[in-house]
């Protein structure tokens, strides 16, 4: 397989597709708690037909050029994925996620994987202003937005019903001159 070094660790960016649905099942078993607890993509990628069809979902998104989904690997395992679950180059703008199992949590890998595709999305694709959706309570993912240099637009208020509660979700953004002026500086 393909991959972008993410650092002298082994740790790597690769495609994520169907054909790898029985490892991405696996993955997600091995994480299940950790990255459910604000997340639904847990139980969305319960079984392998259901892992097949997330994948599917994000090779027909990358198809159209409406999404992409890649692979965090160290060593060769998948341990973690950052997407475009949005990407629209017509309005300029692309909402970014991820996620790493607990084992591989506090290396920066997810920090690393969303510098690559920020900057692709933002050099390469004229993206203007990339978005994280966060609930409130999510503090890890608070702090990758930060390091990726966002700022915090706003809070809807109770807007994401989740395993029997209502999440606040925070909206942080970069925009392309703001990444720019980051990697300059
Ligand atoms: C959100 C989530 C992806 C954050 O994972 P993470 O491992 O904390 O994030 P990073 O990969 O950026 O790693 C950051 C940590 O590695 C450290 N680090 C080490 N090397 C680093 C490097 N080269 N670059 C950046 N950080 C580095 C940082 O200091 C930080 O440590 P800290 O947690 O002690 O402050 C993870 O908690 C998760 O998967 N949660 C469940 C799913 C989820 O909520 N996804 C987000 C939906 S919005």
């Amino acid at each position: 397989m393909f991959a972008i070094s993410l650092g002298d660790d082994g740790a790597e960016l690769t495609p994520l597709e169907p054909w790898q649905a029985e490892e991405l099942l696996d993955h997600m078993d091995r994480g299940r708690e950790f990255i459910g607890a604000h997340v639904g993509l847990p139980d969305i990628v319960t079984d392998l037909d259901s892992a097949r069809s997330y994948l599917q979902g994000y090779a027909d998104k990358a198809a159209r050029d409406a999404g992409r989904l890649y692979a965090i690997r160290v060593d060769g395992k998948l341990v973690g994925g950052v997407m475009f679950r949005i990407f629209d180059t017509e309005s300029e703008l692309a909402e970014a996620g991820c996620w790493v199992e607990p084992g591989y949590a506090g290396r920066g890998l997810v920090t690393r994987a969303c510098r690559v595709i920020l900057d692709w999305a933002i050099e390469e694709r004229g993206i203007h202003r990339v978005e994280w959706h966060v609930s409130s309570a999510n503090a890890p993912s608070i702090a990758v937005a930060r390091r990726l240099g966002m700022s915090r637009d706003g809070v809807m208020r109770q807007s994401y019903p989740y395993r029997g509660e209502r999440a606040d979700m925070e909206v942080w953004s970069v925009l392309a001159p703001e990444w720019r002026a980051a990697k300059a500086a």
